[in-house]
């Protein structure tokens, strides 16, 4: 398996470091060929160069099985530039049509909503990845002035809704709750939310074994706080998605322990812990590994290593379980030390 390997910026590269190394140690126990191409991208490049993606490594990514992406973002790069040219052009290069970012809580693990453990925050939200506001459509007139108007537009094609919907639907299938929600704001957006709706719809009734729920985003929120036990499957679109899963990052802990896929079932699927580069914590052997080592984990689940992949999330939730917070510094171990912790529970559990 050939892996495309985009450490970033920040602490980007330092969590990228712990994840290459307990995934090495899951694959040589399970016996898979991997072989990994690091590529230079994000702040630093930017700053040297001027170049923020290359083409000619976009045609090198495009011959890999699988993108491992640290984090992007750099302090001295005006915002957009690198989140614009490197992950949004990824995702839709490669056209990875749904995020899927579980909101797992390990046992043993604090979650800042009082009353509520390991059986009730357990969750996946399917968030559109290629559509929406994210698309740049948009632009301003008079720029600058006092009559300026600054216009975003929201993207909704049929086609991905559709594409979308139907994985949420599939996905909830194998979930033992068999429950799906769809997340949106039928009483604002009453065009693009009115196709989510009628797809949605026209779905569930190709699924009708399981259930199915409507929430608005607002009141979601309110939910996934006060009862997070109601949700399963979360299916909504690309905006609501990155709010919702950054509520859900902090139900399992942190970003210190939150990852997702970005996932094109038919192509290249791209891994990433869900926080940022963290440029403060750079250098420190502060940030939390765990995030970045999960990524790698359900790198090896969908690009058919489930074994390993499980194997490798089981040791991440027992070393979650077994420090003192999901938060940088303050995990009572550094980075590189939560990693060989991952590794030596690969290696104990191996010898049971
Ligand atoms: C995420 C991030 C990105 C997003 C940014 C960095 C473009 O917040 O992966 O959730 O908004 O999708
Ligand atoms: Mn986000």
């Amino acid at each position: 398996m050939r892996i495309a390997v985009i450490p970033g910026d920040g602490t980007g590269p330092e969590v990228t470091d712990e994840a290459m190394k307990a995934l090495g140690a899951v694959v040589e126990r399970f016996g898979i060929a991997v072989d990994l191409e690091h590529y230079d991208v994000g702040g630093e490049r930017y700053k040297r160069t001027g170049e923020v993606l290359p083409d000619s490594v976009v045609e090198e990514i495009a011959l890999a099985d699988a993108i491992y992406l640290g984090a992007i973002g750099h302090p001295e790069v005006k915002p957009g530039i690198l989140e614009q040219g490197i992950i949004l052009r990824l995702r839709r290069e490669f056209d990875q049509y749904i995020n899927l970012r579980p909101v797992r809580l390990y046992p043993g693990v604090e979650t800042p909503i009082r009353g509520k453990g390991p059986e009730d925050i357990d969750f996946v939200v399917v968030r559109e990845n290629t559509e929406g506001l994210y698309v740049g459509a948009g632009g301003f007139s008079a720029k600058g002035t006092e009559r300026e108007v600054a216009i975003e537009t929201s993207i909704n094609t049929r086609h991905a809704v559709e594409r979308c919907v139907r994985y949420a639907f599939e996905l909830a299938e194998t979930r033992p709750d068999r429950h799906i929600t769809f997340c949106g704001k039928t009483n604002v957006l009453v065009h693009s939310h009115d196709l989510w709706d009628r797809v949605f719809n026209e779905v569930a009734a190709e699924h009708p074994d399981l259930t199915c729920d409507y929430a608005n985003v607002d009141a979601l929120c309110l939910w996934m706080v006060d009862a997070p036990e109601r949700f399963d499957v979360i299916v909504t679109e690309n905006m609501f998605g990155d709010i919702i899963t950054d509520l859900g990052a902090v139900l399992q802990g942190g970003l210190g322990i939150a990852a997702g896929a970005n996932l094109n079932p038919e192509g290249i699927s791209m891994f990433e812990p869900i926080g940022g580069s963290a440029p403060k914590y750079t250098g420190t052997g502060k940030i939390n590994p765990l995030a970045a080592i999960a990524a790698a984990a359900f790198l090896l689940e969908y690009t058919g290593h489930p074994e390993a992949g499980a194997a490798l999330e089981a040791a991440v939730a027992e070393v979650a379980g077994s420090l003192d917070s999901m938060r940088a510094g303050r995990m009572g171990a550094s980075t590189s030390e939560v990693g060989d912790l991952v590794v030596a529970a690969l290696t104990a559990a191996r010898s049971q």
